[in-house]
């Protein structure tokens, strides 16, 4: 089975958390971390949460090196992480995923100064990524369900590159992924109790 358990999920922070997040001063974890804090002060539900938490897992589970950007190469990375995560989730959590790099797209149409305010990375992944929606791209974006989740989450995502930022640890978000996980999978997970 393809499907990550949440204590594989906290071993994967463990061993590869600490890399540097591509031309940012932060790392994936502090990344992740930061994110997940953000949208639990704007008061996110757990799933939004969640994927707040989860939403760079897939640059964990590629191999691409050191800002693959710089090679020209879009590492998709918002779709690497959900044949893994789908087991645990539902879309609630993987759409706000999958869509985060598309919510990039849409703000840079659609935000006055959203594009300039963007970091070099983000800038040059935004080309790569398929560059900035036409408005009547923008508009169908937006009314795909849990897009106007994703673009909380982008937001938020466009913060959590702050150096040294306190943070609670991943432990701390555990109560909102279980909460977040779908009922069937907390069942297989827990099968004794
Ligand atoms: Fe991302
Ligand atoms: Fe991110």
């Amino acid at each position: 089975m393809i499907g990550l358990t949440l204590p594989e999920i906290a071993a994967l922070y463990e061993q590869r958390g600490g890399e540097q997040y591509s031309g940012e001063p932060v790392t994936q974890l502090e990344h992740a971390l930061q994110t997940a804090l953000l949208a639990e002060q704007e008061g996110a539900d757990d799933a939004l949460v969640t994927a707040a938490l989860l939403h760079d897992l897939g640059h964990l589970l590629n191999d691409q090196g050191e800002s693959p950007t710089l090679r020209g190469v879009d590492d998709l990375h918002q779709y690497a992480a959900l044949p893994f995560l789908r087991a645990l989730f539902a879309d609630d959590v993987l759409a706000p995923i999958r869509l985060h790099v598309d919510a990039k797209r849409y703000l840079c149409a659609t935000r006055d100064g959203y594009f300039e305010a963007l970091s070099a990375d983000s800038k040059r992944s935004l080309v790569l990524q398929g560059g900035i929606y036409t408005p009547e791209e923008a508009k169908e974006f937006i009314a795909q369900p849990h897009a106007g989740d994703a673009v909380r989450l982008r937001l938020w995502d466009d913060l959590a590159k702050v150096e040294n930022a306190v943070t609670p640890s991943l432990a701390h978000f555990v109560v909102s992924i279980e909460a977040a996980q779908r009922p069937e999978s907390v069942f297989v997970e827990s099968p004794s109790t």
